[in-house]
């Protein structure tokens, strides 16, 4: 069977990646790559009925174990209906976010364990891994600012988890780079703190001889 290339973007809030993402997706069509782009928590219509209960400010009574289960239903869901279908295909597969955001929010950020969420994974995932993760890494300051405006641009009500504290986006990043560190082969890690299109040329250099 024709396999694709699963790849997927990762970072704290306001890094930059869901850009990065699209460059990339508009570099490999104009290759004459065949490209799936799908984003977690949604990607599907299950997906966004989902994503919208979890980012909702107003759910702040949110369990941290419920909260974990529902970005895995948005997954399985997401994994079954886009990714495994389009991995199949030997299509590119680019995802804003997977199961590394999960380590890190849930797992490190909310205490979770990182067990817990290794467990899910083989549930939801059904062993489907990433190729290739781009880290986009970005000092807390550049990132909140980043959030705060397009917040405030967008009036969006998505801010439950921009919401929590600076220490909580710390052990985040921490969290993230601890994971890139152990997965060298994995991972890209590019400085998010770049212009946008420095960063994209970093990425393409990274990524070139992969894709
Ligand atoms: P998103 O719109 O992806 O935020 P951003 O554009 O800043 O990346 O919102 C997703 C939010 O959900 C983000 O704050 C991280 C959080 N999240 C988790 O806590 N766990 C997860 O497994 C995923 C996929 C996202």
């Amino acid at each position: 069977m024709k396999r694709g290339l699963f790849i997927t973007f990762e970072g704290i809030d306001g890094c930059g990646k869901t850009t990065q993402l699209r460059l990339l997706g508009q570099r490999l069509r104009s290759i004459g790559r065949d490209v799936e782009e799908t984003v977690e928590p949604g990607g599907t219509a299950i997906g966004r009925l989902i994503r919208k209960i979890l980012l909702d400010g107003a759910n702040s009574q949110m369990d941290a174990r419920a909260e974990l289960l529902l970005y895995f239903a948005s997954r399985a869901q997401n994994v079954a209906e886009v990714i495994r279908p389009a991995m199949d295909a030997g299509r590119v597969v680019l995802c804003d976010r997977f199961t590394d955001s999960t380590l890190v929010y849930q797992g490190c950020g909310r205490g979770l364990g990182a067990e817990l969420v290794v467990q899910l994974d083989q549930i939801a995932c059904d062993g489907l891994r990433p190729d290739i993760t781009v880290l986009i890494d970005i000092d807390l300051q550049t990132s909140l600012a980043r959030a705060q405006q397009r917040n405030a641009t967008l009036q969006s009500t998505e801010t439950r988890i921009d919401d929590e504290s600076a220490a909580f986006h710390g052990a985040v990043r921490d969290a993230y780079r601890a994971l890139a560190a152990g997965e060298p082969e994995r991972f890209v890690v590019l400085d998010g703190a770049m212009k946008i299109g420095n960063v994209a040329r970093h990425l393409w250099e990274a990524l070139r001889e992969r894709v």
